[in-house]
């Protein structure tokens, strides 16, 4: 049975996730991909983190080098988050020929050709399936099972943040402020909700879904971005008379001369449309296809173990090549 080392970069919701599904699940990961596996280092840097999840202390380094240069890691977790030094430490782990495995769309969204070019020179894998819808496995789907496909359009409510303050402003009739506060003690709201309210995260995650889905890469920067700052109580009521709700929608189309548009900002959806139950903390990515037709994938869009669990696939992925 071959042995793989993992590094862990990062052990906060995500990392911590990850981990543990990798130590519950070890039996059936093992027995599916033919490998084991071992959790060789973990960067930290509060060792008290690891406490929290029954990790030995001695797994603890407070160097990225010791993974991302280690002779004795094979496959690297990223999850601090952020662009840097997240992307310069994917590039040199990539380059030095490990599998890197990530959730953040913000370096990868930045960085995409850089990271599948290390990956290439590196002779290494790079896997995002948890950048975008957390636990849904709408990426791999696009990538793998769907492939076959020319898309016509990519809709998707993938901030679980915003919809959460969406529903229960529209269904509650609750003001914008208190609701936030409410979405930041549940822990579905940073301390600092810019990204998530200002739509930069759905900007971030609809570059990844453009650059999969229709293989043009649009910075995030130059996505035409509205958030839900604007959006008023009446707005909602509104669009409660009319049939419909609103939603923070990220919408890539392609016309039939062959154009792309691309745009996130709030939509008016009537009743009918499958994105419109999609409620609370909730997230959907719904791809039209030529072959397929509509296909919708509906989860989880964050949180430790639903993003873990797209984490694990990924590494179950690379393990199965290895
Ligand atoms: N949370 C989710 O549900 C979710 C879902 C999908 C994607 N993501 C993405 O996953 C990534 C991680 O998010 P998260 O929610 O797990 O964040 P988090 O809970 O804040 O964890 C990040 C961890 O990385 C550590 N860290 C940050 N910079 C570091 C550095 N330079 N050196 C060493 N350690 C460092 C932090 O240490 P300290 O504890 O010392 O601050 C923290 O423990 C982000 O890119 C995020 O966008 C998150």
């Amino acid at each position: 049975m071959k042995k793989i080392n993992i590094g862990i970069l990062g052990f906060g919701t995500v990392g911590g996730g990850t981990y543990d599904i990798l130590i519950k699940n070890r039996e059936l990961i093992e027995r599916r991909t033919g490998c084991s596996y071992e959790i060789k280092k973990i960067l930290v840097r509060n060792p008290e983190r690891l406490k929290a999840h029954g990790v030995d202390s001695s797994l603890a380094t407070d160097s990225a080098r010791d993974i991302i240069e280690g002779d004795d890691i094979d496959l690297v977790v990223e999850a601090i988050g952020g662009t840097e030094p997240a992307t310069d430490w994917m590039l040199t782990a990539l380059k030095n020929g490990k599998s890197v495995v990530t959730p953040n769309k913000a370096a990868v969204a930045a960085n995409l050709h850089k990271l599948k070019a290390a990956a290439k020179e590196g002779g290494a894998e790079i896997r995002i399936e948890a950048c975008v819808g957390g636990g849904i496995p709408a990426l791999t789907a696009i990538t793998e099972a769907l492939s076959g496909n020319e898309f016509s359009e990519v809709l998707g409510i993938v901030n679980g943040t915003t919809n959460y303050i969406l529903t229960k402003m529209g269904d509650e009739g609750l003001p914008y402020d208190e609701v936030l506060k409410d979405a930041q003690a549940k822990g579905f709201a940073e301390a600092d909700p810019t990204a998530d309210v200002e739509g930069i995260d759905c900007a971030n995650k609809l570059s990844i879904l453009m650059s999969l889905s229709f293989d043009k890469y649009v910075a995030p920067e130059d996505i035409p971005t509205e958030g839900i700052t604007n959006i008023s109580m009446e707005d909602l009521q509104r669009a409660k008379e009319k049939g419909c709700k609103i939603k923070l929608i990220s919408k890539a189309a392609l016309d039939e001369s062959g154009h792309l548009s691309y745009e996130v900002k709030p939509m008016e959806l009537p009743k009918s449309h499958p994105l419109c139950g999609v409620d609370s903390e909730f997230n959907a990515i719904y791809i039209t296809g030529d072959a397929v037709g509509e296909v919708m994938f509906y989860g989880k869009g964050a949180g430790a173990l639903p993003t873990g669990s797209a984490v694990v696939g990924d590494i179950i992925s690379i393990m199965k090549k290895l």
